[in-house]
């Protein structure tokens, strides 16, 4: 069989570099396995769509966890990851995730991260389902830009790493189940260039932008999924999509994340008619998990025949408040809206992927050579169902110990030089953007928070129905990110289809109840 590629080439015909990593993204998982790499001597080259800083993680608001409270230990935060995860959980990922965890954060300060302090300690919040306070924030609400600005410039400043925007990733150069090297196309020169490296890594993020509401920058389509898939890797999770409860919902706003932290500093939710609704849901109110949280104001939604909730901050101290909250208060007064005092009108949006590139506990896909990390990779360590601020703390973690396996394995450059081409694509127009439209609209309609078989079902006829696009070419970036969105929302339903039952993220109404024959992962691969 024909390996499934984006665009006709020949690596022969092509530009070619040898970096001893090339990383794919730029967010907190990629930047921090470049500065890990460098530091240890090696040449790196970081692959972005965008600008550097056009990343989900520069749009972090509530922080990142990590136990390092006086009254916290990583038991407590490894119990609470695991209750979140709702049994699907690896066990062995949370245990890394939560003993190494303190030890990156204090890496992340020395490399120049500023967070917030109070009476001369790191000052910690909460958001919902952690049992302690225990999540670090900066510039108040605004702790992802923190992050990213920290790491960019340490990186501007690295000889060992060059990063280059405006390039994307197209597809992987892969042979005997073996990565040689990635297919890139520069978007200012409008070319392909290959980059082999003795390893590529994937850490190009989640896929908000496969949903019509979510909170994701534009680049979130799902890329590092679809390419590692084509080229043959495994893939796990994929039903498992988190979406935030509270964010903006007004007409002519851009739908903003209000961050679970002004929950996670008293604020409360309430419906149209000012009933605090959550404390009939759960014991732990407004702090439930996600899920729960999610699931509750959809139905109070429907119960008032209204397209929202609100969050009411009335009752909060008003200095506290513009202090936690900076960014969130102007955003919301440019609609004006005074947070301190008007409630504020929020709805449900796709967030955050708990699936993607399947790996090892040391970011190993299941093409050598290949690594993943951050979002658009999953070793179970946030089951069905993400803990609040671990996914920061994720892409640390584990963006350190890929470095650390290709340190300790000694693995070399791959021996022989292969080329690769493929010259079978037709390349007549397709209307991709009819196409990414439909999507979205199919991806909200019917694979949303929540699912039924039937609706799984129209969202799989819709993806059979583009499915001879894979005989033709996509040759612009946008036309690519629409193969890609295609490749993940079609594994995203059929995942979900095949999972008979609900449990964390994935929510079915015709199977609502949790089995365990289902504590299991699917795991798919092309
Ligand atoms: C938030 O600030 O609510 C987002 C935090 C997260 O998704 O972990």
């Amino acid at each position: 069989m024909k390996p499934d590629y984006l665009v006709n080439f020949d690596t022969r015909q092509l530009p070619q570099d040898y970096w001893d990593y090339v990383i794919i993204g730029s967010g907190i998982a990629g930047l921090y396995a470049a500065y890990m790499a460098s530091s240890i001597g090696k040449k790196v080259v970081v692959i972005t769509k965008q600008a550097v800083d056009n990343s989900n993680t520069d749009k972090a608001q509530g922080g990142i966890a990590a136990a390092l409270g006086t009254s916290d230990s990583p038991e407590l935060h490894y119990d609470d990851t695991l209750m979140a995860g709702a049994g699907l959980c690896d066990e062995s990922a949370v245990k890394i995730l939560v003993n190494e965890g303190p030890g990156r954060v204090r890496e992340l300060i020395e490399i120049g991260a500023r967070f917030d302090q109070k009476g001369g300690e790191l000052a910690l919040t909460k958001e919902g389902a952690h049992s302690r306070r225990r999540i670090l924030h900066a510039s108040g609400d605004a702790t992802g830009a923190e992050i990213q600005r920290a790491l960019a410039s340490r990186i501007r400043e690295d000889k060992n790493v060059l990063v280059l925007e405006n390039h994307q990733a197209v597809d992987l150069l892969v042979h005997d189940d073996t990565c040689y090297g990635i297919l890139v196309y520069d978007r200012s020169a409008e070319g392909l260039h290959v980059y082999r490296g003795a390893g590529v890594i994937l850490a190009t993020g989640g896929l908000g932008m496969l949903y019509e509401h979510n909170t994701n920058p534009e680049v979130a389509t799902g890329d590092g999924i679809a390419i590692a898939y084509r080229a043959g890797a495994e893939v796990m999770d994929m039903e498992f999509i988190q979406f935030h409860p509270t964010v903006l919902s007004l007409p002519g706003a851009p739908r903003f994340l209000i961050s679970e932290a002004v929950r996670g500093e008293g604020a409360y939710l309430r419906n149209r008619y000012g009933d605090r609704f959550m404390v009939r849901c759960h014991d732990l109110a407004e702090l439930a998990p996600r899920n729960v949280v999610v699931r509750a104001i959809l139905s109070e939604m429907a119960n008032t025949a209204s397209e929202k909730v609100f969050l009411d901050l009335s009752h909060m101290s008003p200095d506290l408040v513009r202090e936690r909250f900076p960014n969130i208060l102007k955003t919301c007064a440019k609609y004006g809206l005074d947070i301190t005092r008007d409630p504020v009108p929020v709805a449900p949006a796709a967030h955050y992927m708990m699936g993607g590139v399947k790996t090892n506990l040391n970011g190993e896909t299941s093409i050598r050579g290949l690594y993943a990390c951050g979002e658009a990779a999953c070793l179970g360590v946030h089951g069905a169902n993400r803990l609040a601020s671990n996914s920061l703390l994720d892409g640390l973690v584990f963006g350190h110990r890929i470095v650390e396996c290709v340190k300790k394995y000694k693995i070399g450059r791959p021996k022989k030089q292969i080329e690769f081409a493929c010259d079978w694509l037709d390349s007549g127009p397709v209307g991709y953007n009819k196409i990414r439209t439909g999507l979205r609209t199919v991806m909200n309609q019917n694979v949303g928070p929540v699912r039924t078989g039937e609706g799984l079902k129209k969202a799989i006829e819709f993806f059979n129905k583009y499915s001879y696009i894979n005989k033709h070419e996509a040759t612009s970036p946008p036309d690519m990110e629409v193969r890609n969105m295609l490749e993940v929302g079609s594994l995203i339903a059929e995942s979900a289809l095949m999972r008979t039952e609900s449990r964390g993220g994935h929510y079915r109404l015709d199977y609502p109840d949790s089995r365990d024959s289902w504590r299991k992962h699917l795991i798919l691969r092309k």
